[in-house]
This record gives structure tokens, C-alpha cells and sequence, in this order.
């Protein structure tokens, strides 16, 4: 690590231990929320290379075009039904797949009447713009920053790759008396972990997943997913929201095996379970709860029509097709290892999922021939 990335790092543990000093323990999630997006201090707010080889974890649209040229199909479809379509995607990352599905979708004609793009990072907005920038003019000038939620409602498509996961979450434990929250003091300038009783309205949504957990069980969820989902989606007036991430329904993501939860910590492409080293250095995840996603939407008045694996959604939509057998070797075999990173079970192709809702329309919705159950 560099001195100015320490430096970094240990000013935003600073900002942390003041903040408990002020306020007494805080929760994991408001720890968790600091740790990535504290202006100009946290992981994804402090112009770190996080994306790609030399970065800590690298995003489907991140491995090459395949990702955002096939899901191009999907959205080509869902748009051709709509007047003046609009894309609002969440969380852009580098920019790379805003990049990548313009230019996919002018080349069939497709293009949206407007792009937008909300990120909470204004380190990776800038990453994002200077990439859009590099489009020809008219593709770079339908795509838009927004600094807040849109106050105009809109028809087309809300989408968002590997934006849930990266939400703070509360962690959890079951205990005799019932579950608890985790919660973070300081030690003599250390963090140290306590576990407190949950606030009713945190204690509700949990209860909310009717969970059958035994003692000792420990695992996180998304605090006020609804009220979140429902300020991104109420927007929409008539179109389709696409959310693709890592996670499972919630039967399988707090199977009774799964008794340490899946919060993870990725640096340099490696995985660890400590998210209190190295503070602002590191990124910090959860597996999604799909059916607690689909759950919120359906409350929200939208048809969660479907869900399956990002292989079966990527292959029913025709990514085969993109791989030019033509190619020269090396381009082909970077072809041909980007589709397996996609699709294989043991890559992408099954941790990752495809959940897609859609509000006010009838239009068929592409890439679900393998519809699951969300509630498995
Ligand atoms: C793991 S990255 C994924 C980036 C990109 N979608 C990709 O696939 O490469 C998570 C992204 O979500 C953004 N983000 C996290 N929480 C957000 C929120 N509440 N609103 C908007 N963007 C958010 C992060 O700043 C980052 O751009």
C-alpha cells in the first residue's frame, strides 16, 4: 500500500472512532456505509483503482464487450415497445457497460431517447464521463448525470449490475433471546464488535423474511430495502427494471449451512473475512436476498415476471452469436474466455442472477426461457 493510501485510510478510521465518540456505538451498516462512501475517504470514493486486473475484483461489462453487447438484445427489445425511451442505470462503475450498450445499440438503431446515470461515487463519475466522452457525439450526448433521483417519471428500463450488493448491510446473530445487531465501539482507538438489541422497526424487517434460524446463526441483511427500492423505482412509469448480482433466493442464502453469512472483503482479487483491516482499502459485499428483491417489487406494484441464472438469461439471449469464429486466434481466444468467465457454473454463470420486473406493459420480456422460482 502506498503512504498516501495509508494516509488515507487511517484519516477515514479516524473519522469512524469520532463518529462513535459522538455518538456512541454505531451499527455495521452505518460502519459499512463510511467504509465505502465516505466523501472523498471511503473505497469507492477515493479515486482507488478498484475495477479490472490491477484493481480488486473485476464486473461482468469489465471482462470485454460480450456482457453489455448481448444484454443489447434485451434491451433493443424492451425499448422498440416504447416512444421515448429512457435507461437509468445505477451504480456505472467505470462507465464501461453505459459505454459498451450505446454503442451495441445504435449499431441496431436502437438507441434510448436519454441515458442516465446515478452514482453515489463523484470519484467514479468522473472515471464514467471521461469514458463516455470517448463516444462519438451523438451516442455521448443522451447520456446524463444525475445527482439525485429524477422528480420527472419516465417509460423505459431501470438497470443496475452488481449495485445491491454493494448496499450496507446490518449484520445479525440469532441468540436464545432472539436476533441481534451488530454493533461497533471504540477501544483505545480500536474498533471492537458488541452485539445489541435491534431497533423495532430494524427487528420488523428481519421478521419480515420469516426466518426459521437456530442459535448462533449469523447473517446480514439489506436495512430498508423497501424504502430504497422505492425512491429508485417509483420513477418508472411504465418499463421494466433489471437487476443482476451475486446472491440467491432466501432459502438458499440462510440455508442452515450457511451459518457465517456471506459478507466478504475483496483486495487485489483475493478474498478475506475482516472488514476492519486496511479501512477504505478494501471492498466490502453481501450476496443478494432475491426474494426479498422480488418481494419489495411486488409490493411496489410491479410484475416480477423473472428470475434465473446469468448463464441461462446471457445464452437465451443469443451471446453465442457474438463470438466471431473469424477472429484472429488471440482475439477469438479472449472471446472465448470471456464467455466462459460469463457462463460457466463455477465463474459467473450461476452465482450470478437475473431478476427482472415490469410495470404498465405487456411486452415480452427476452432472455427468461429458464424462469426459476425466486423463492428457492
Ligand atoms: C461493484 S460496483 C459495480 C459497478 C458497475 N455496475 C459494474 O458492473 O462494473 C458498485 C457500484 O455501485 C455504486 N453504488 C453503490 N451504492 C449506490 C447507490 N446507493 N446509488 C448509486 N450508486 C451506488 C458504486 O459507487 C459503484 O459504482
Amino acid at each position: 500500500m502506498t503512504n498516501k493510501i495509508q494516509q488515507i485510510s487511517k484519516v477515514l478510521q479516524h473519522k469512524i472512532t469520532q463518529e462513535i465518540k459522538q455518538k456512541g456505538a454505531i451499527s455495521f451498516a452505518n460502519f459499512m456505509k463510511m467504509a465505502l462512501y465516505e466523501p472523498g475517504l471511503g473505497y469507492y470514493s477515493a479515486g482507488l483503482k478498484k475495477f479490472g486486473r490491477e484493481g480488486d475484483f473485476i464486473t461482468a461489462p469489465e471482462l470485454g464487450p460480450l456482457f453489455a453487447q448481448t444484454l443489447a438484445n434485451f434491451f433493443a427489445a424492451v425499448l422498440s415497445d416504447i416512444k421515448h425511451p429512457v435507461i437509468m442505470e445505477l451504480g456505472a462503475g467505470q462507465g464501461t457497460f453505459c459505454y459498451q450498450l450505446l454503442k451495441q445499440l445504435d449499431t441496431v438503431n436502437q438507441l434510448p431517447s436519454a441515458y442516465w446515470i446515478l452514482e453515489i461515487s463523484a470519484d467514479l463519475k468522473k472515471t464514467q464521463q471521461q469514458q463516455i466522452a470517448q463516444l462519438p457525439k451523438h451516442i455521448s450526448q443522451k447520456v446524463r448525470w444525475l445527482n439525485q433521483l429524477p422528480d420527472e417519471s419516465f417509460e423505459g428500463i431501470i438497470f443496475g449490475n452488481e449495485v445491491l450488493d454493494a448496499l450496507p448491510v446490518e449484520v445479525f446473530q440469532i441468540f436464545e433471546s432472539g436476533p441481534q445487531r451488530l454493533m461497533l465501539c471504540d477501544k483505545q482507538g480500536e474498533l471492537k464488535e458488541q452485539w445489541q438489541p435491534f431497533p423495532e422497526v430494524l427487528l420488523n424487517q428481519l421478521a419480515s423474511k420469516s426466518l426459521d434460524l437456530p442459535v448462533g446463526y449469523r447473517s446480514e441483511f439489506i436495512p430498508h430495502l423497501q424504502s430504497w427500492m422505492e425512491g429508485v423505482v417509483q420513477c418508472l412509469r411504465t418499463g421494466v427494471v433489471l437487476w443482476v448480482d451475486y446472491g440467491y433466493g432466501a432459502k438458499q442464502l440462510y440455508h442452515p449451512q450457511r451459518q457465517q453469512g456471506t459478507l466478504v472483503c475483496h483486495q487485489r482479487h483475493q478474498a478475506n473475512f475482516n472488514p476492519y483491516q486496511s479501512i477504505g482499502t478494501q471492498d466490502m459485499t453481501s450476496f443478494v436476498d432475491f426474494t426479498h428483491v422480488a418481494t419489495v417489487l411486488d409490493g411496489l406494484g410491479f410484475d416480477v415476471c423473472s428470475f434465473t441464472h446469468q448463464s441461462d438469461f446471457l445464452m437465451s439471449l443469443g451471446l453465442t452469436d457474438l463470438i466471431n469464429e473469424n477472429a484472429k486466434f488471440k482475439d477469438y481466444y479472449q472471446q472465448i474466455s470471456e464467455m466462459k468467465q460469463l457462463v460457466l457454473p463455477n465463474e459467473m454463470g450461476e452465482k450470478f442472477k437475473v431478476l427482472a420486473a415490469k410495470k404498465n406493459t405487456t411486452t415480452h420480456i427476452p432472455g427468461f426461457e429458464h424462469n426459476r422460482s425466486y423463492d428457492l
